[in-house]
């Protein structure tokens, strides 16, 4: 069997699991920043992919739209690329993916060529009247990037600036803009009330299996993704010791 290289050993690999709008990508990103990994999303490298216009972006544009999930092998090909990058050479907390049956075994395939595998996956569990009220509350400024949630927007400035003025019917309430910036809000294309229904149902068919492949692994832990940010980073910490 080949050596494994130096630079593979003691890489950490976690896995977030949860429905849309459990909190894995506000959990990955403390995580990632505490124990010095990259935070790997696939949601946010296809979104990525689709402001740029680059061919894959394109082609899963429409399935995001719908909700639905875009094709394992372009998934996988999306990680391997991202794993290699220096900011993963620690290893990485993986947001939102694996998703299906398929690219959990492509994920311990891809990690096995370099010795390695997945320390643990945590299920953040969140129920789904609190999941609908987070989404149709989240909110995007175009200009700062930040995500906000209702209870942050204010009024816009009399009379409205000109961005806030020009925006798109389906670009959500014109009124809406960001407390930090003043930059105009927008909803997520998928954070409209069918498609997170629609993405509630893929969870459910697509991705929960995982949790029982998992826990038959002995890899799994689940936490309450309710209440306090802090108090769940905690939570998963505690699951990774
Ligand atoms: P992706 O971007 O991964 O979307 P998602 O899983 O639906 O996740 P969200 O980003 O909506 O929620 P989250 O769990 O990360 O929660 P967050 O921290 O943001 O994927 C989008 C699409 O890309 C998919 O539908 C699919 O089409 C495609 N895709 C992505 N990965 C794929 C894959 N592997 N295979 C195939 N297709 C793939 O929080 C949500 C909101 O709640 C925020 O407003 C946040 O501020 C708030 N919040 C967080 N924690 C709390 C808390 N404790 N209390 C109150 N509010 C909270």
């Amino acid at each position: 069997m080949a050596a494994i290289p130096a630079s593979d050993r003691g890489r950490r690999f976690v896995v977030l699991i949860g429905a849309p709008g459990a909190g894995k990508g506000t959990q990955s990103a403390r995580l990632a920043e505490a124990l010095g990994l990259c935070k790997l999303s696939t949601g946010d490298l296809l979104r990525e992919a689709v402001r740029a216009g680059t061919p894959l972006g394109r082609a899963a544009e429409e399935r995001m739209r719908q909700g639905l999930l875009v094709e394992d092998d372009v998934i996988l090909g999306l990680v391997r690329e991202h794993l290699r990058t220096p900011g993963c050479a620690g290893g990485a907390v993986l947001d939102g993916f694996p998703r299906t049956l398929a690219q959990a075994e492509g994920l311990d395939e891809l990690l096995a060529e370099v010795g390695q595998s997945v320390e643990r996956v945590v299920s953040i569990e969140v129920d789904e009247e609190e999941i609908v009220r987070r989404l149709s509350g989240r909110r995007i400024c175009e200009r700062c990037g930040r995500v906000r949630e209702s209870a942050e927007i204010v009024a816009p400035p009399e009379p409205p600036s000109p961005q806030v003025a020009a925006l798109p019917a389906d670009g959500v309430a014109a009124a809406e803009v960001c407390p930090s910036c003043g930059g105009p809000l927008v909803q997520r294309a998928d954070d409209r009330p069918e498609t997170v229904r629609r993405r509630l149902e893929v969870f459910r068919e697509q991705t929960a299996p995982l949790l029982a492949w998992y826990a038959q692994k002995s890899l799994l832990g689940r936490v309450d993704g309710g209440g306090d940010v802090a108090r769940i980073h905690a939570l998963v910490r505690r699951e990774l010791t």
